[in-house]
């Protein structure tokens, strides 16, 4: 690694001045795959409704990083802290626990469920669905998802379309409406515009802003850096496993975060 990419490392780790800790501290995350490296001593801070945009080549290591701090993969060595405290995030439960909600490329929305029900999938439906209070469950479920909607400004025109018959956008807005239903501190979207349109992934760049405008921080993975200098506050970058910057979007540009993303590809390992 060269002295200049060692040097927007080193500086980046204060993101509020060093006074107050942040909202999570990643700290020497390494992870390996058998012989395979996915994450060499990667360092990553989120501080309080901070939009991190995180971004790297294929493979660079940005949802192994994500996973672990998601608690859908263990670190080999490294600590996490949050809100200053050393936590061990083992499952993905302990990360919600703690306020950290994931939303994950495939969604894992129910196509054949209602709008209303996807936000309440796994939670209050399973409880409601038996028994006489089932009608005054769902009309409290209807309208606590409207309600959610509301927050994020996104509009249906009907609680009861079927997931299935929704746009992508629209599909990507009911997974990110429903990660705040637990009103966490940190919403994690990997990849969230990769399958949209431009119209769409716009939308999704709103809901980011939305969610930070909640109090929500965010960890933003995207490959197109147009969208990341468009809302993150920080943008973080991962080659092949190795965290090679760490900048604000004001004192950068694309052409030298895209170098950083590729730097020293052939001085290293051919892992990709
Ligand atoms: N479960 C796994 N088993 C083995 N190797 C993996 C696994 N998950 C990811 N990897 C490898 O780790 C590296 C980083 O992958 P990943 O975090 O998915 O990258 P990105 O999200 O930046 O494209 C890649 O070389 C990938 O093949
Ligand atoms: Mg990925």
């Amino acid at each position: 690694m060269d002295e200049t990419i060692e040097e927007q490392v080193g500086g980046s780790q204060k993101t509020n001045g060093g006074e107050e800790p942040p909202l999570v501290r990643m700290e020497g995350i390494t992870k390996r795959f058998g012989g395979l490296t996915a994450l060499n001593d990667v360092a990553l801070d989120v501080d309080y409704s901070e939009v991190v945009g995180l971004v790297g080549d294929n493979g660079a290591g940005k949802s192994t990083l994500i996973n672990i701090l998601a608690g859908a993969l263990d670190q080999t060595q490294g600590d996490i802290y949050y809100k200053g405290r050393k936590v061990e995030i083992k499952a993905p439960e302990d990360a919600k626990e703690l306020g950290i909600e994931t939303v994950y490329q495939d969604l894992a929305l129910a196509d054949n469920i209602d709008v209303a029900g996807n936000l309440f999938l796994g939670r209050e439906l399973s409880k409601y669905t038996l028994g006489p209070l089932n009608f005054l469950a769902k009309r409290k479920m209807s309208d606590k998802a409207q309600e959610i909607l509301d927050v994020l400004n996104i509009n249906f025109d009907s609680m009861n379309a079927k997931v299935k018959n929704l746009s992508g956008g629209q599909r990507q807005a009911i997974a990110v409406a429903r990660s705040i239903y637990s009103d966490p501190d940190l919403v994690i979207l990997d990849e969230p515009t990769a399958a949209l349109a431009v119209e769409e992934s716009e939308r999704v760049l709103e809901l980011i802003t939305d969610l930070k405008d909640q109090g929500i921080a965010v960890i933003f993975i995207s490959h197109t850096l147009q969208e990341v200098f468009k809302v993150a506050d920080r943008i973080v970058i991962l080659n092949q496993g190795n965290k090679v910057g760490d900048l604000q979007p004001n004192e950068t540009d694309m052409d030298k975060v895209v170098k950083l993303m590729i730097g020293g590809r052939y001085q290293t390992n051919e892992s990709v």
